[in-house]
This record gives structure tokens, C-alpha cells and sequence, in this order.
């Protein structure tokens, strides 16, 4: 079923970590307005996400986001058609908030509303970038962000394989572990990025753990890589270098595998998500590596890889196309698989 009438106005709602988001998207491809509260500089002084912390900014900002959404997009409450709202996964409490008020949204407008996962969120980014992804199945989507990585193969509208993924910390955790024992502020990857930029990626050989002829990853190695790293060297490699040298080994170990990743499952389509999406390092090795291999490489824009609502209301769009609106009790989950693995190869 096509949402209709056309225009079609999905307001969508993300409270899921730190970010306060309420986005509005046309058709499922025109942004008209993408309003992100961010509560990094508050959690930076605690070197990361504090739960409770997050869960009271977004009760004091869900009102006056929902507002400047609204005036960004002139529009008014009753001319928007159906929510979407992320209901899992993520911080519990946080998420609640924006739960909470959707279906309040949804109660008193009487419209349709779905709980989106995250990371399909994030996977809908790509449709932002280009629409015509809608009609060109299958793809190939490399999801990297705070508390994923994984490789994904999307058949179509909610169908989803999970190919791969890591067995311990994600990309942007290593991101964020390793800038903050380089001495860099929370968020850690956008940090890492600025001063890589400067640096020399080359001077420290930071391990890259390939782990054989499989699409799974692991990033623990690394944190402890450039811990011993740090207590050895005593200050005497310039930061830069080794902040541009550990982004490399993140990278690199990303795009090989998407590469093979491709080469297996003969996907032509290739899109990456998330907020370390949103490093330009990463765009731009995945863009030789697609060059090489005469594949189409999708990238969002900066501002929709990292957590924001307006790729909650496109997923929400393409969801109504498939399934029907969810009942006003619909749940919340802190934990939750968008798909489940295909069979895991041996190395
Ligand atoms: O998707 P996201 O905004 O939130 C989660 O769903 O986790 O991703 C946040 C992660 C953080 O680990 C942050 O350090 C990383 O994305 N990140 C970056 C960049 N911007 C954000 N990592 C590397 N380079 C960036 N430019
Ligand atoms: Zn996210």
C-alpha cells in the first residue's frame, strides 16, 4: 500500500541516545525539516552517555524541538499524515520519552503511527540520499555506529539479512574509546577525524584484525593496541599521527570487508550508515574501493548519518508501504535484532 494522499507529511521522533530529533519528510524523500538537539556537550564532561542525564533533556526539549520542526517545515500539527518514532533500540528511558509523546501525538490527531528499529533508521538515511534506491534491490549496507557494525543485506522494503557484524565493540566505540585515551573529548570519532586530518596514517601500525575470510569484525584489539602504544611511546609520536594512524586501521578493516562482502553476495548497490558514516576518510576510501570494482556507492550527507529523526520518518514512510500501523500500546525495548544472521562462515 502506497501511503497516499500525495503529498504525504511523516513526522518522526528520535530520542534514542543523546540526540533530540524531530524530523519531517514528504514522500519518503523530501526533507523539509530535520531539527537535532544534541546533548554531547553536556554528557562530554562525564567522558560519555549518562542514561538519566539524557533521559531529562529530552522531557525538557521534546516540546520545543517538536515546535521548531514544525515552524521549519510550515506546517501545522493536523496536515501531518502519520509519525514514526524509534522504539528500539537504545537507552531505555530515553527512548520512552519520545514513545511517549508520539503516542500522545497519535491519540490526539487520530493518524497512523509505527515504532521504527534504529538502525533501519539509519539504513533509510540512504533513501534520503538517493529515492531511486527505493526500486533498486538488492542492497548492500554497511551499518557503523556508536553500538553497531554490521553488514546488511536488504532485499527490499523490511527485509533484511544480517551478514556480518562484531564480536565486540563497534567502529564508533573504538572511535570513542581511543580518542579518550588520546586525551579527546566526547564524541570521539568526529574528534579523532579533526586531528587525523594533520596527521601522518601511516606512522604507527595499528593492528587490523580481518579474521579470516568472513564479514564479521572485531575493534577491542585496537583499543589495547593504542593503550600499550601510548604508555611506551611517553609522548614522543605527535598526536596527530597516531590519531590519523588509528582511523586508518578502523577504515581500512571496514572497507576490505565490504569489498569481499560484495564480491560474495554479487551486489552491485553499496550504502554505508551511521554516525561513523559520517567520516570523510571512510567516504572516501569506500568511494576508490567502489571506483575499483565498478560498484554504485550511496553515502548520506554528514548530518543524516548521525542520529536524527528525519531517516526515522523515512523508514516510518516506507513501513506503511508494507505493513500496518502499529496499535497505540506498541512496546519499547532497550535490545532488539533488526535481522537475524545468515549462516556464519569459518575462516
Ligand atoms: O549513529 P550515531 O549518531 O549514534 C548511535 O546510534 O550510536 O553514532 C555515533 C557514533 C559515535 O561513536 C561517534 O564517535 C561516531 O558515531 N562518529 C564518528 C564521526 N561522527 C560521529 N566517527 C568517526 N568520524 C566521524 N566524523
Ligand atoms: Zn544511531
Amino acid at each position: 500500500m502506497i501511503p497516499s494522499p500525495s503529498p504525504f507529511h511523516v513526522l518522526g521522533i528520535e530520542t534514542s541516545c543523546d540526540e533530540t530529533s524531530v524530523g519531517i519528510v514528504t514522500d519518503g524523500k523530501t526533507v523539509l525539516a530535520n531539527v537535532i538537539a544534541s546533548q554531547a556537550d553536556l554528557h562530554a564532561r562525564y567522558g560519555g552517555v549518562v542514561p538519566e542525564v539524557a533521559s531529562r533533556k529530552h522531557v525538557e526539549r521534546m516540546l520545543p524541538v517538536l515546535q521548531e520542526a514544525l515552524e521549519e517545515a510550515h506546517l501545522s500539527l493536523h496536515e501531518i499524515h502519520a509519525l514514526a518514532v524509534t522504539n528500539r533500540p537504545g537507552l531505555l528511558g530515553a527512548l520512552l520519552v519520545g514513545v511517549s509523546a508520539t503516542k500522545a501525538l497519535a491519540y490526539s490527531l487520530k493518524i497512523p503511527v509505527v515504532g521504527v528499529h534504529h538502525l533501519e533508521g539509519h539504513l533509510y538515511s540512504n533513501f534520503l540520499a538517493a529515492p531511486e534506491l527505493a526500486t533498486q534491490f538488492p542492497l548492500l549496507i554497511l551499518i557503523v555506529s556508536g553500538g553497531h557494525t554490521q553488514i546488511m543485506r536488504m532485499e527490499g522494503h523490511g527485509s533484511y539479512t544480517l551478514l556480518g557484524q562484531t564480536r565486540d565493540d563497534a567502529a564508533g566505540e573504538a572511535f570513542d574509546k581511543g580518542a579518550r585515551l588520546l586525551g579527546l573529548p566526547y564524541p570521539g570519532g568526529p574528534n579523532i577525524a579533526r586531528l587525523a586530518q594533520e596527521g601522518d596514517p601511516t606512522r604507527v601500525p595499528f593492528p587490523r584484525a580481518l579474521l579470516g575470510k568472513n564479514l564479521e569484525f572485531s575493534f577491542s584489539g585496537l583499543k589495547t593496541a593504542i593503550r600499550h602504544f601510548l604508555e611506551h611511546d611517553q609522548g614522543k609520536t605527535p598526536l596527530a599521527d597516531i590519531a590519523a594512524s588509528y582511523e586508518a586501521a578502523i577504515v581500512d578493516v571496514l572497507v576490505r570487508k565490504l569489498r569481499y562482502a560484495a564480491q560474495r553476495e554479487g551486489i552491485k548497490t553499496i550504502c554505508v550508515a551511521g554516525g561513523v558514516a559520517a567520516n570523510q576518510k571512510l567516504q572516501e576510501c569506500m568511494r576508490k574501493m567502489a571506483e575499483q570494482e565498478g560498484l554504485t556507492l550511496i553515502a548520506p550527507h554528514p548530518t543524516l548519518c548521525t542520529d536524527n529523526a528525519a531517516m526515522i520518518a523515512t523508514a516510518g514512510y516506507f513501513a506503511l508501504q508494507h505493513r500496518p500501523p502499529d496499535p497505540l500500546s506498541f512496546d519499547t525495548f532497550a535490545t532488539e535484532m533488526l535481522a537475524m544472521p545468515s549462516e556464519i562462515e569459518e575462516s
